[in-house]
């Protein structure tokens, strides 16, 4: 080639010397001198031409091949554009240019090229760590390929560069292509994967480059699963099983039930399985796996899920006493059973006589009224599916209805027997009754009703027993107490009692009698009797007075008896009598009334016959009982004359016929009365006598007598007067 150009250059300098001779006729060519162009773009050379007014333009490839152009021109320049540039462009252009015979000619050197896309990264398959990868960097559509250099990095590291300087058979397009293997570790995650591409082609070398982050990938390992609340449930139950696994990317999970014939059945793609209201069938294994795009990993749990524990209970318990007219409810609960059935029976098939009610998993028997034909034992019996359980409860009637009573033979009597008799009514089962007696906290008596019982009914029984009765038991209680054992040894019996608090009567005993001042009394005198008797209740007193023919005859109630003044005839036997429920006791004195000494005297003297003329004196004297009150006085069929004495005394001087007569002297005292009389004999001559009043006070009432006798009587009285305690219990009879 540089052998032609010289030519070319020679030959110009030639047509140059002859054109600037006349005028300067320059032609140009652009780009310049050599140009690139890259396969498929396009690109145009332009020719143009100075100082010819009509240049001719014609264009030539060096070896003469086909232009593979289009051609333009105008006045002063023409245009060869190549579109699309293609392999048949690569070559020297020449424009020659004729003005007029002057001919120029200029050259230049295309030159093509081909990198239109970025090298591309390939990899064997998904990066995992520890796994060897191939990586591939490839450069397609590339010309002239024999100027490629590729370039892997990972990171900052070069992996590997290669330079394809091979010669060229013929132009075309190549696929250039670089390949590494290495192992990933974790620590190349993240790391940028870089291929770069080098087309070294003068003037403008081409640079392409690729670049991709490393996905560095991790199988599934170490998948667990975990279980709330546990692997072995009852039916029924829930259960969550949570699955987890480890890997890059972040496993998916799947959950599957191992069926019997080894499959597996899909069962969710949630890490948290929940199962619900399982039932026995739920047992077996359930797969958990977790996968992501470089592997996957299993684990496995086995499920148990038992039948639920089916239960009976039966209410109130095993046994249940219960009394005759009351009502009862049985109640039988099943636990573990969703659809149970129940049925009630009686051990000796008898009927049920009661009501069954059902509500969900409680059946009830309801016994209202109680009566004798539920003593039995009944039965309930639950069917769930394939399984059945039946629980007893016994049922004890029982009638206890009344206190026991107690009755007594007739009043408690000191020392005397009396019979109890303790009653229990309307009692069942009497085979269980036990009735005891007690005084206070002693027993007394007690009984056992062992004997057979005919048939159900209600009975009345009873316990007898006899003790003397003594005072120290008043104010005890006596108690029935009557206890209904059950059929259950544990429990205890049921009780009922009554009491009654004793009273024990004691017949009147130690009647005592006390007399004041004395059994011996003088006639007028008072006398207390008194009475006194013991015994429980307190003995009412009743005084009476003997009679001749033996009978009493009733005096007073009162505990004293009172004579304010006696009377002889007052004389005579006194009795007492202490009387209460329990009996009599008597007591009896003798009262002696004598004749008084205090007694008045009526006397006449000289003589109670005396003689007309005579002088009579008639005295009224009393005894020395104070304060009496002395009249004397004459009978008359008139009436009664006074007589006026003087110390009791009356005169009559001369003794006439009609002084004779009955003469009374009356004394008073607070205690009675007394009468004298006497009868005057007048004899012989008559003689006039007017009789005369006479009041007299006895001498120890006057008031005409000094004061020297006032002193005296209240001295007596003194003396004598006086009711002394100590005197009166000498005379105790
Ligand atoms: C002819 O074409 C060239 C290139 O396009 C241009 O520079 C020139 O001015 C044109 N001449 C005329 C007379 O149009
Ligand atoms: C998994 O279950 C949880 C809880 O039920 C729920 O919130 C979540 O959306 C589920 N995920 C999938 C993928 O089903
Ligand atoms: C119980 O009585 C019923 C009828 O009342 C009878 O059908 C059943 O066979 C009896 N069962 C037994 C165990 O006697
Ligand atoms: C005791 O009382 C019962 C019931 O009142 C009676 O049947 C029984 O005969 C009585 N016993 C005696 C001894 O009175
Ligand atoms: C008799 O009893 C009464 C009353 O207690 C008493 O006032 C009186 O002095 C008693 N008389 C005698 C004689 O004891």
């Amino acid at each position: 080639m540089p052998e032609k150009m010289v030519r070319i250059s020679g030959a110009s300098t030639v047509l140059w010397i002859l054109f600037a001779a006349s005028q300067a006729f320059e032609v140009e060519i652009s780009p310049a001198h050599k140009t690139m162009a890259q396969i498929g773009s396009s690109m145009s050379l332009t020719c143009k031409t100075t100082g010819c007014a009509s240049p001719s333009f014609s264009w030539r490839t060096q070896i003469d091949s086909p232009l593979s152009a289009k051609m333009w021109k105008n006045e002063t320049a023409s245009i060869l554009t190549m579109d699309p540039v293609s392999f048949e462009n690569e070559h020297f252009y020449v424009c020659t240019v004729y003005c007029g015979s002057v001919k120029q000619e200029r050259g230049i050197q295309v030159d093509i090229y081909s990198f239109p896309k970025d090298p591309e990264i390939q990899l064997s398959g998904p990066l995992e760590v520890g796994k060897p990868v191939m990586v591939k960097c490839l450069a397609s559509d590339v010309y002239p390929s024999d100027r490629l250099e590729m370039e892997l990095f990972k990171g900052d590291q070069l992996l590997k560069t290669e330079m394809f300087a091979e010669e060229m058979e013929k132009k075309s397009l190549e696929i250039k292509s670089l390949e590494v293997t290495f192992t990933p570790g974790l620590e190349d995650i993240g790391k940028a994967l870089v291929c770069r591409a080098n087309l070294h082609i003068e003037p403008e070398p081409q640079e392409r480059e690729t670049s991709t982050t490393l996905q560095v990938y991790t199988s599934p390992k170490n998948t667990v699963i975990s279980v709330h609340p546990s692997r072995s449930l009852q039916e029924g139950d829930a259960v969550t099983m949570t699955c987890s696994s480890e890997g890059l990317p972040a496993p998916e999970i799947f959950w599957s039930k191992k069926l019997d014939n080894g499959n597996l059945k899909l069962l969710s793609g949630n890490a948290t399985l929940t199962l619900v209201a399982m039932r026995t069938e739920d047992s077996g294994n359930y797969v958990c796996e977790g996968v992501n795009l470089v592997g996957r990993n299993k684990a496995e749990v086995e499920l148990t899920v038992q039948e639920k524990p089916l239960t009976v209970d039966i209410s109130p318990g095993s046994w249940v006493a219960t009394q005759v007219g009351d009502s009862v409810v049985l109640t039988c609960t099943v636990v573990g059973c969703d659809f149970p059935t129940f049925s009630w029976r009686t051990q000796t098939n008898s009927s049920l006589n009661g009501e069954v009610r059902r509500t969900g998993a409680t059946s009830t028997l309801t016994l209202d009224p109680v009566s004798f034909e539920n003593e039995n034992s009944y039965l309930c019996t639950v069917t769930c599916a394939r399984r059945k359980l039946e629980k007893e409860i016994q049922v004890e009637v029982y009638s206890f209805l009344e206190d026991p009573e107690i009755e007594i033979s007739g009043p408690l009597v000191h020392g005397r027997p009396v019979t109890v008799n303790c009653t229990v009514p309307n009692v069942y089962p009497f085979d269980h009754l036990e009735i005891e007696l007690l005084k206070g906290e002693t027993p007394l008596k007690s009984k056992h009703f062992n004997e057979e019982m005919g048939i159900k009914s209600l009975e009345t029984k009873s316990l007898e027993m006899t003790f003397i009765a003594t005072s120290e038991d008043t104010g005890n209680e006596l108690v029935c107490l009557a206890k209904l054992h059950s059929g259950q040894m544990e429990s205890e019996p049921k009780q009922r009692q009554s009491t009654q608090t004793l009273y024990v009567q004691v017949a009147p005993k130690e009647t005592t009698i006390w007399i004041s001042p004395s059994p011996v009394l003088e006639e007028g005198s008072p006398v207390n009797l008194t009475c006194s008797s013991d015994g429980f209740p307190a003995p009412k007193i009743l005084w009476s007075r003997q009679l001749n023919n033996g009978e009493l005859q009733p005096l007073s109630e009162d505990t004293t008896l009172t004579l304010m003044s006696t009377k002889l005839e007052d004389s005579g036997i006194y009795v007492c009598e202490g009387i209460n429920q329990a009996g009599i006791s008597k007591k009896s004195v003798e009262l002696i009334i004598q004749g008084s000494r205090k007694d008045i005297q009526l006397t006449a003297f000289p003589s109670e016959s005396v003689k007309e003329g005579d002088t009579v004196i008639i005295s009224c004297t009393c005894g020395s009982a104070p304060e009496t009150w002395i009249i004397l006085k004459k009978k008359a069929k008139t009436g009664d004359m006074i007589l006026k004495s003087v110390d009791g005394a009356y005169t009559i001087s001369k003794a006439q016929l009609q002084d004779a007569g009955v003469y009374e002297c009356e004394s008073k005292t607070e205690v009675g009365s007394q009468l004298r009389s006497l009868t005057l004999d007048v004899k012989g001559r008559e003689n006039i006598f007017s009789p005369e009043l006479l009041a007299l006070y006895c001498a120890s009432s006057l008031i005409i007598p000094a004061i020297g006798v006032i002193i005296y009587f209240a001295r007596k009285a003194n003396m004598k007067g006086s009711y002394s305690l100590v005197e009166a219990e000498k005379s105790k009879v």
